[in-house]
């Protein structure tokens, strides 16, 4: 699936903020400084491995869609993006994953133990900047927003290899485990602003919408996209014991022979997953053979399809909410955001 041209438009559109996108930048590596030489090649890996910042964009460009073009943006985009950052390492050490954005990950570099204990260094990080900053409401939004990311990935956990998820249960968790996060980088934009809480409201809501449109076409990806857009190997999801949308909708769809082989694939890979003599990594729970039935099912019954479609409905609806707010330049790359989360490659 190529990146459309539409949503190269919102990578444009980045361009145009470039100057707050560096300031951003600056106010992240400011943070890496400490006694340990560990969290700065950490750091410097986790923070130079050529991640997006779509948080920081959103949180810059809606707090200039409410009226907000002041310095606390960066400020507050640099938390966002570290406390992303933070959520990102320790996601891999629970998805037991050995690449990201294209490298190894930094548990696979250092080790377990170091990549948690640096994702708490950025998330306290990120703390003292919502702190130093001192507004109350964004502090309980941030505060809010880590506490759900947590519940979101132990609500995945508690389900993982298990055919007989529904599908509230998985929104329930891609809500939680990551559209909250640009919904609370959106939100924070809004409040920098000091609208009123009905239009604060709307940006948190556009910001949720494109954070579930983001997720489902990261789902969707998973299935179809290469090693080369992910930056990450695909089919890792299932393997994970994952069961995310595309799965979901084959397994509603398919007879009962077929959804046994499903079942009895999870099966397989949850009993290697939980070896201890294995390594336990998820590329080894299934091979690319035994995947390929799940595969064809997934293809045969428009899985990926379906679920690129979902993630448009959602899109639809963050650019609906974005309605009342005057046009202009920030606007117009708000809505080109929504497009990106829902047709971007990689
Ligand atoms: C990755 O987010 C985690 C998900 C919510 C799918 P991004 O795709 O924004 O990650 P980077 O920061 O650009 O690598
Ligand atoms: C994405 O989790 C959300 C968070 C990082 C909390 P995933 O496990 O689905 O994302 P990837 O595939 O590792 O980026
Ligand atoms: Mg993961
Ligand atoms: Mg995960």
């Amino acid at each position: 699936m190529p990146t459309s041209p539409k949503a190269l438009a919102f990578l444009g559109s980045m361009e145009r903020i470039e100057d707050t996108l560096q300031q951003v930048e600056r106010s992240l590596r400011d943070q890496l400084s400490s006694e340990s030489e560990l969290v700065g090649s950490i750091g410097e890996h986790v923070l130079g491995s050529g991640g997006k910042r779509v948080r920081p964009a959103l949180l810059i460009l809606t707090a200039e869609l409410c009226g907000y073009t002041g310095p606390r943006r960066v400020h507050m985009a640099a938390a966002v993006e570290l406390l992303h950052t933070a959520t990102l390492l320790h996601d891999d050490v629970i998805d037991l994953a050995t690449t990201r954005r294209g490298q190894a990950a930094a548990n696979a570099i250092w080790g377990n133990r170091r990549a948690v204990l640096m994702g708490d260094f950025l998330l306290a990080r990120a703390s003292t900047m919502i702190v130093e900053d001192g507004d109350l409401d964004i502090l309980w939004i941030f505060s809010d927003t880590i506490r759900g990311m947590a519940e979101g990935e132990i609500l995945q956990m508690q389900r993982s290899f298990d055919a007989g998820v529904s599908e509230s249960h998985y929104f329930e968790v891609i809500d939680r485990k990551s559209a909250v996060l640009l919904a609370a980088a959106c939100h924070a934009g809004a409040i920098l602003a000091g609208v009123t809480r009905a239009e604060r409201r709307r940006i948190a809501d556009f910001g949720r919408e494109v954070g579930l449109a983001f997720q489902l076409r990261d789902d969707a990806l998973d299935y179809s996209a290469g090693v080369e857009e992910l930056g990450k190997r695909p089919h890792t999801d299932v393997r994970e014991g994952k069961v995310t949308l595309p799965l979901l909708l084959t397994l509603k769809r398919c007879a009962p022979a077929e959804r046994e082989v499903v079942t009895s694939l999870l099966k397989t890979a949850a009993r290697r997953a939980s070896d201890p003599a294995g390594s336990q990594s998820p590329e080894e729970t299934l091979s690319h053979v035994e995947l390929k039935p799940l595969l064809d099912l997934v293809a045969r019954y428009r899985g990926v399809e379906d679920t690129v479609r979902r993630a448009r409905e959602h899109a639809d609806r963050a650019a609906r909410e974005l309605a009342p707010f005057p046009d202009g330049p920030s606007k117009e790359a708000l809505l080109q955001a929504a497009e990106f989360a829902v047709a971007r490659a990689g």
